[in-house]
């Protein structure tokens, strides 16, 4: 079976590539990427396709059995028709299956709204596609507050908008593992998947990082409108809204969605204490 990966240059397309590498079934894997250069250090046949560009498409997904359509990063007024670009030279190209990689969330009611309502178009043009589908709705990742640790360590806080609300982070390695299996097994088609671990509040985060970081963190709940204006004065107006509507939108109760993980992944996700010990270790070692 002869798998494509979409967007195999970026961090979910790595892990998801890795995932199929190391999987038992050892499917033929096919990167795509608008700068195949970067994948050269991968073990794979890599070959050029841009969203933006459908005959690229047509021509990158020759004798391709099945498709995983990353969720793309532009706009979101974009990425329809990004996304069609590729699911249409699915069709054409004579592919049997897509999967496609969309997220968690409400499609109406917060910042982050229009974001999600893109996903969900997306979801539809799959499912309407003629081909056999597979979709997963991903968590919010865990690795940005990883990566962001330092900044909360100088600043003595976590501080943002989310207040009580829950939100089931997953992570880039356990989402890799879940869409390999996807791919592989027709038992996932017509299912759509939530893809997250267990539900945590922002509270419960700073814990696990003082707990298993040895640091002592407290939680600041800002007010929605505090929050989205500092992350748009420091990120723009664009990428700030976003984060801002991410935020938002747990605050108000939409990340707080059950997980199918098991049934896509056919064993549970990592839980977070091992997870940020596994992490501390990381950063201990570098
Ligand atoms: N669940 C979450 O918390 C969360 C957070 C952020 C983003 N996301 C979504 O998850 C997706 C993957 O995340 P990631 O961590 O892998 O992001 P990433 O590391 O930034 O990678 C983004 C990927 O998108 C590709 N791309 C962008 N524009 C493209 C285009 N016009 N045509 C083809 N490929 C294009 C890039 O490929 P090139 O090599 O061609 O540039 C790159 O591989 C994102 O695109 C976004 O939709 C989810």
């Amino acid at each position: 079976m002869k798998i494509a990966i979409t967007a195999a240059s970026g961090q979910l397309g790595r892990a998801i590539v890795k995932a199929l590498i190391n999987h038992p079934a050892k499917p033929e894997v096919i990167g795509i990427s608008r700068r195949p250069d970067t994948l050269k250090t991968q073990p794979i046949e890599f070959r050029r396709g841009d969203y933006m560009d459908r005959p690229s498409y047509l021509k990158a997904l020759q004798g391709i059995d099945v498709v995983l359509l990353v969720s793309g990063m532009d706009h979101p007024s974009k990425r329809i028709q990004q996304h069609r670009n590729v699911i249409e030279a699915s069709v054409e190209t004579g592919v049997k299956k897509i999967v496609y990689t969309s997220i968690v969330g409400n499609a109406e009611d917060a910042g982050f709204s229009p974001v999600v309502s893109s996903n969900r178009q997306t979801e539809q043009d799959v499912r309407e596609s003629g081909l056999d589908w597979s979709i997963g709705r991903n968590g919010l990742y865990i690795e940005p507050d990883i990566e962001y640790v330092e900044n909360y360590i100088a600043a003595g806080k976590i501080a943002n908008c989310a207040g009580e609300g829950k939100c089931g982070y997953t992570t880039r390695d356990e989402l890799g593992f879940a869409y390999a299996e996807m791919l592989l097994n027709k038992k996932h088609n017509g299912q759509t998947y939530n893809l997250s671990g267990s539900a945590i509040t922002q509270r419960e985060l700073t814990d696990l990082f003082n707990t298993h970081f040895g640091i002592k963190l407290e939680y600041e709940d800002m007010t929605v409108e505090a929050y989205r204006s500092q992350r748009q004065e420091e990120l723009g107006d664009f990428l700030g809204g976003i984060i801002g509507g991410i935020y938002e939108g747990i605050r108000m109760g939409f990340s707080d969605v059950s997980s199918d993980f098991m049934q896509a992944a056919g064993r549970d996700h990592i839980d977070w204490d091992s997870f940020f010990r596994h992490a501390n270790q990381k950063r201990e070692s570098i």
